[in-house]
């Protein structure tokens, strides 16, 4: 009897260690896989201070965006619009890629000219690509020769922009490519010039020979190169205000899809904000459900319909457009956007609460084009004289409603309403609902000639001319 149960005991004993090791071992497999876990108690912050950090960005409302590489020499998109992607969508080999880095001379380079035209237009902060997805850096990075320095030009490209816009009292943001189609370490997939066509035709023959170009490429190492490479652009440049990191594409993980386990997301961002607590960080880290995980979403080409959400949440946000459809430089590019669409995109980002960052895309020899500059010069005559209207302001309160052909934005400090005018009403008369005993003065924003008006209804009756600039704003000061 006594032998049974001793043995008994031992048995359990036993499934007990057993059971006790193995769900360590789950854990740490679980660990291994969810390094968010980690990252969470990192950076702690309430939404609050979050806000506060934010607050110069979503002030400004307006920013630059400068996509300049050596896919400016090409000035093509090959089967798509944009030329920063012409290596994949051009299928350009490596030699005749090469060739755009060997002959990339850009000697009118006038980073002065650039801050200033921002300036004028005011756009309050800059995004610099530092090195889009074929790899090549604007700065003497110390980790690669695929860079300015190495060109015929042999200069550093990024720290004069940042010198000059700094000096223009602009803000300055980095945008850089986790993505990387130079460097001899990131593995193949979907999203790369050799990987493209044979995953989307399913040739079996040439994603074998992928998977054995694979073998001698290690993902840990490039992600080690991003980090020393970002870590580079956070501690040689002064104050960053913001990183836009590009971007996440974790599905299908069988086509090479690449997220926050190849990255080592979390390890990089826990080092952006130890590097410097003050920036602010896009939402393409592939870390989406991680609290401080990113600060803003960036939805692309397109003003979203209403004030971006998260979990039913409004964040804060920015979208990003340029004046064609390809961000890098496209000789002839069709379809470009006038000055006053690309404002009417300014506004409406305004009046959803979020912030718009226009982009340029320089040409080879380092100059903006004419389109470029006529625009940027359309845009500056405009916000010149209707900046209040955009500058620290946001959604309206949701009982002032847009009247028929008209965007309303809202400056809750001073508590004026801007009623930008897309349409000039013919009858003279605006009914303005919600409105009524409201108003306390209505002018317009150009000259600030005053608009008469009627408390209730409210309406405004506006001259038979309308003002002769792009969009015409109306103050309305509140009682
Ligand atoms: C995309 C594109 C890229 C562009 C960027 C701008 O992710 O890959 O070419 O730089 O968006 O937001």
């Amino acid at each position: 009897m006594n032998r049974v149960i001793f043995f008994e005991t031992i048995k359990k004993i036993a499934i007990y260690l057993l059971f006790f090791s193995s769900s360590i071992l789950v854990n740490e497999v679980a660990v291994a896989q969810k390094p968010e876990s980690k990252f969470k108690y990192v950076w702690n912050e309430t939404e609050q201070q979050r806000d506060e950090r934010l607050r110069w960005w979503t002030e400004a409302r307006f920013g630059m965006f400068i996509h300049w590489g050596i896919y400016a020499t090409p000035a093509h998109g090959g089967k798509k619009e944009n030329s920063e992607w012409v290596k994949l969508f051009g299928q350009i080999p490596e030699e005749q890629y090469q060739k755009y880095f060997d002959t990339f001379d850009p000697n009118l380079f006038d980073p002065a000219a650039w801050a200033s035209a921002a300036k004028q237009a005011g756009m309050k902060y800059v995004v610099i690509v530092t090195k889009h997805h074929d790899g090549f850096c604007l700065w003497d990075s110390k980790f690669t020769d695929y860079k300015a320095t190495k060109t015929v030009y042999g200069k550093d490209l990024l720290r004069p922009l940042v010198d000059a816009f700094r000096k223009e009292g602009i803000r300055i943001g980095f945008y850089y490519s986790l993505i990387d189609w130079h460097h001899p370490q990131y593995p193949i997939g979907k999203v790369h010039p050799q990987g493209w066509y044979p995953f989307e035709e399913k040739d079996q023959q040439k994603i074998r020979q992928i998977e054995e170009i694979n073998k001698s490429r290690d993902m840990a190492t490039y992600a080690q190169y991003i980090r020393n490479q970002v870590r580079e652009l956070l501690t040689q440049f002064g104050q960053i205000d913001l990183m836009f990191m590009d971007f996440s594409y974790p599905k299908p993980a069988g086509e090479g899809g690449k997220g926050r386990n190849e990255w080592e997301s979390e390890k990089l961002l826990d080092m952006v904000r130890k590097l410097q607590p003050q920036i602010i960080v896009n939402d393409r880290l592939d870390l989406m459900d991680v609290q401080g995980g990113w600060d803003f979403k960036t939805p692309e080409h397109r003003v979203p319909e209403e004030w971006v959400t998260y979990n039913d949440k409004r964040v804060p946000w920015e979208t990003c457009h340029t004046f064609g459809h390809s961000w890098g430089y496209f000789r002839n590019e069709p379809g470009w956007k006038s000055s006053r669409e690309v404002l009417d995109i300014l506004i409406s980002c305004v009046s959803k609460g979020g912030n718009l960052l226009l982009n340029i895309g320089p040409t080879a020899k380092g100059t903006l084009d004419d389109r470029t500059q006529e625009r940027l010069r359309e845009i500056a005559d405009w916000m010149k004289l209707h900046k209040q209207s955009i500058y620290g302001c946001t959604e309206a309160p949701k009982e002032f409603k847009e009247p028929i052909g008209c965007k309303l934005t809202y400056n809750p400090k001073t508590r004026r309403l801007y009623l930008h005018l897309f349409t000039w009403p013919k009858e003279g008369k605006l009914e303005l609902s919600g409105l009524a005993n409201k108003v306390y003065f209505a002018r317009l924003l150009n000259d600030g000639s005053e608009i008469k008006y009627t408390d209730d209804p409210a309406v405004l009756t506006l001259p038979t001319q309308p003002p002769s600039v792009a969009v015409p704003v109306i103050e309305l000061l509140l009682r």
